[in-house]
């Protein structure tokens, strides 16, 4: 059994037959880490998302999701595998005519028909629980909370059947700074809570891959160009690894 929630070998991928989007991708991300990636816009972080996700397929190089190669699955399998994922986007993408607690329920009703009802909403309890979310919300509508708490509320629907790997891309964007660093501790927190758990975030936001992740890995042009602890990147004297550091820390 692999050590690697994520390991990508020569990961290449082009939509139009030309120019490659991702130019020979090497990671290897080990289980229980939290690792964030960053990069400038265009260079490729949520495409490789996406084959990380099996929602694109590579146009060569293999992709393998604790320990399977996910070319050798077919759709079907690829869609019940997908429950090793709980993903959160930048907009929580919550269901807006169900409640707090019926959007939690709803990936357990979905993929855990064994249960019965009342054990269903106590894991969706449970979850909102542990992200900090007080019982009288859970009733309520997306629309009738905070963006704080969808965000909450998003995280414990990712949470919920309890996935192997937990991806956020870009859970911080557009939000203010306050809300943007509930987010990021909440990240933190639950990836300790969730021990052996593997996170995974692509952020803009440098001060907090570097105040929370394990492992960084900075992308540009369609490659890693540095993967590494917040030190790596300190010590780093690639010219953009500089760069982008320095804008970084002007934030904190
Ligand atoms: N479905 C698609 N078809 C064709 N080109 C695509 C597709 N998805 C992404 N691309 C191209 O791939 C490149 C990388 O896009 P990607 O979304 O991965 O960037 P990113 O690093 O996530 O940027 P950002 O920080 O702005 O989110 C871009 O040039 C984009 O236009
Ligand atoms: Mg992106």
């Amino acid at each position: 059994m692999s050590d690697y929630a994520i390991d990508i070998t020569d990961l290449k991928k082009t939509f139009d037959g030309k120019e490659f989007v991702l130019k020979g991708i090497d990671l290897k991300i080990p289980k229980g880490s939290l690792t964030a990636i960053i990069g400038f816009s265009g260079t490729g972080k949520s495409v490789m998302l996406k084959h990380i996700l099996g929602l694109f397929k590579p146009t060569s190089g293999t992709v393998r999701i604790l320990g399977t190669d996910l070319s050798t699955m077919d759709d079907n399998e690829l869609t019940k595998f997908r429950c090793n994922y709980g993903v959160l986007f930048q907009s929580a993408a919550l269901f807006d005519d169900m409640t707090v607690l019926e959007n939690v329920c709803f990936p357990l009703e979905e993929h855990r028909r064994t249960l019965q009802k009342n054990q269903i909403i106590q894991i969706a309890q449970t979850k909102l629980k542990m992200v900090g979310l007080d019982p009288k919300h859970f009733n309520k509508l997306p629309s009738e909370i905070s963006g704080g708490m969808q965000k909450r509320t998003g995280l414990a629907r990712a949470l919920a059947l309890d996935p192997g790997i937990i991806i956020y891309d870009e859970p911080t964007t557009g939000l203010d700074p306050i809300l943007t660093e509930m987010v990021d501790d909440l990240i933190l927190q639950t990836h300790k809570l969730n021990q052996g758990t593997t996170s995974v975030m692509v952020s803009h936001d440098l001060s907090a891959a570097f105040r929370i992740a394990d492992f960084i890995v900075m992308l540009d042009a369609g490659k890693v160009l540095l993967a590494g602890t917040a030190q790596d990147f300190f010590k780093s004297d690639i010219e953009l690894v500089q760069r982008f550091v320095t804008k970084g820390m002007k934030h904190q």
